[in-house]
């Protein structure tokens, strides 16, 4: 049984302050952290900061901490780990609120991850085969990983709109495999880049990716193309974008232009400019997937460039991991993956019950890291154990990044013979 939880404040990726939990039983003490976001309150699940001016300029959380030890606390103490839906459901109960605004949907994460992972040392499985248990499915699949090379967006100070530029190994055998190529490429990535703009250029972004001082999408794509070719893989390695294009979405234009200082105007787009933009690069760059490519209300353009059928189409502040956003947006052929963020979500179990929702739709899952992100790597552990084949935890450097692909080599080690990575499944993962 669960004797005791105890929740700290500690400090993501960004040095921002973030929820972490110590759960104790019988089997011994289990931690987990909540990853946090960049645009707090944007979701429809909301983070509780502190507020105020003092203390971690008011972005404390030691009122989440607060609703860890005292109401969390007293309403699972003497549960049964392995109960996982009825904790889950008793902190949704004890919440009340439907965007988890009372207890806070990252302090409810922090302690649903700490009982799901209490619950397979108490069945004595690895993580990744109870989370796979708990979902009712039996192979675990490693899952190709979306490894960043070049950050933009709202995670760099360079001008370039687009978010992340990613490398997806489909072509390895492995996960190790695919682990070494994305790791070569980075650092062939690193040369091409400081010989065309210095060792300055290879400043990095807040998931690791270079942040080379450009403003196009071309421009970072033949980077990226060049790395690839030095590597040798060729079409072994395939390319993403997660574009995050509701930061520069202004009305209904798309300002490709949104960091620069000196805005000329020139480089607004309309929906349906993007749209060929989008078509043209992924005939071009060989684009496999494409994140958030229009603005998270504009289900019009998202839906109209999906219809090309050109790149899986993955929605993230579109959907919210929100199971009524995820139902319009299968009902009206939308979009045809999820990018998936436990912490949009708060708990194990309705994280399991999404997946499930988007599977039946034959849609694909893409596990997220955060832009804030800690030491733990549940979300391996998850992509495995729901073989959802797609992970996407940054560039292959960086502790909190590695955290998560680190662990997926562990993972493949002790399946050893059992270990299957997706491959050129990925999209299918189970
Ligand atoms: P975020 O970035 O944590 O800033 O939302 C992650 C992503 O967009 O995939
Ligand atoms: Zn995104």
């Amino acid at each position: 049984v669960i004797t005791k939880i105890k929740a700290r404040q500690i400090l993501d990726s960004r040095g921002i302050p973030t929820v972490e939990v110590d759960l104790y039983t019988n089997k011994g003490m289990f931690r987990a952290a909540s990853p946090s976001d960049t645009a707090p309150g944007m979701y429809d699940t909301l983070e509780l900061r502190d507020g105020g001016n003092e203390k971690y300029i008011g972005k404390g959380v030691s009122k989440a901490v607060k609703n860890i030890n005292e109401k969390i606390s007293e309403a699972l103490v003497g549960m049964d780990p392995i109960l996982q839906s009825q904790i889950d459901q008793a902190m949704i109960d004890l919440d009340k609120t439907e965007n988890k605004s009372e207890l806070d949907a990252n302090a409810m994460l922090a302690v649903s991850i700490a009982v799901c992972k209490a619950g397979a040392a108490e069945k004595e499985i690895p993580l990744y085969e109870y989370i796979g248990d708990l979902a009712g499915k039996s192979n675990p699949v490693l899952p190709v990983p979306f490894i960043t090379l070049i950050s933009g967006g709202k995670h760099a100070g360079n001008y370039l709109a687009a978010q992340e530029i990613m490398i997806l190994p489909i072509g390895a055998n492995t996960f190790e495999e695919a682990m070494e190529m994305g790791s070569e490429t980075y650092h062939h990535l690193k040369t091409v880049i400081t010989e065309k703009y210095g060792s300055i250029g290879c400043n990095v972004g807040e998931d690791g990716g270079f942040a080379p001082d450009i403003s196009s999408f071309t421009e970072a794509l033949d980077m990226v193309k060049e790395a690839i070719n030095r590597t040798g893989y060729g079409s072994r390695i395939q390319l993403a974008l997660d574009v995050a294009a509701t930061d520069f979405c202004i009305g209904n234009k798309y300002d490709l232009d949104f960091k620069s200082p000196d805005k000329s105007g020139q480089n607004f787009k309309t929906g349906e400019d993007m749209v060929e933009i989008y078509t043209q690069l992924c005939r071009d760059y060989s684009i496999v997937s494409m994140e958030e490519p229009f603005n998270k209300d504009d289900w019009e353009h998202t839906k109209l460039f999906s219809s090309n059928g050109v790149c899986q189409v993955a929605g993230d502040e579109l959907l919210m991991s929100n199971p009524k956003r995820i139902e319009r947006a299968i009902h009206e052929q939308t979009c045809n993956a999820l990018l998936l963020k436990v912490n949009q979500i708060g708990t194990i179990t309705e994280t399991i019950e999404v997946v499930k929702q988007v599977k039946d739709a034959s849609w694909g899952v893409i596990v997220s890291h955060r832009c804030g992100e800690t030491e733990d790597s549940f979300i391996a552990d998850l992509a495995v154990g729901l073989g959802t084949g797609q992970i996407k935890a940054g560039a292959p450097c960086r502790g909190e990044r590695l955290s998560k692909y680190n662990q997926l080599l562990r993972i493949e080690e002790e399946l050893g013979d059992q270990a299957v990575y997706a491959g050129e499944n990925w999209r299918r993962g189970f």
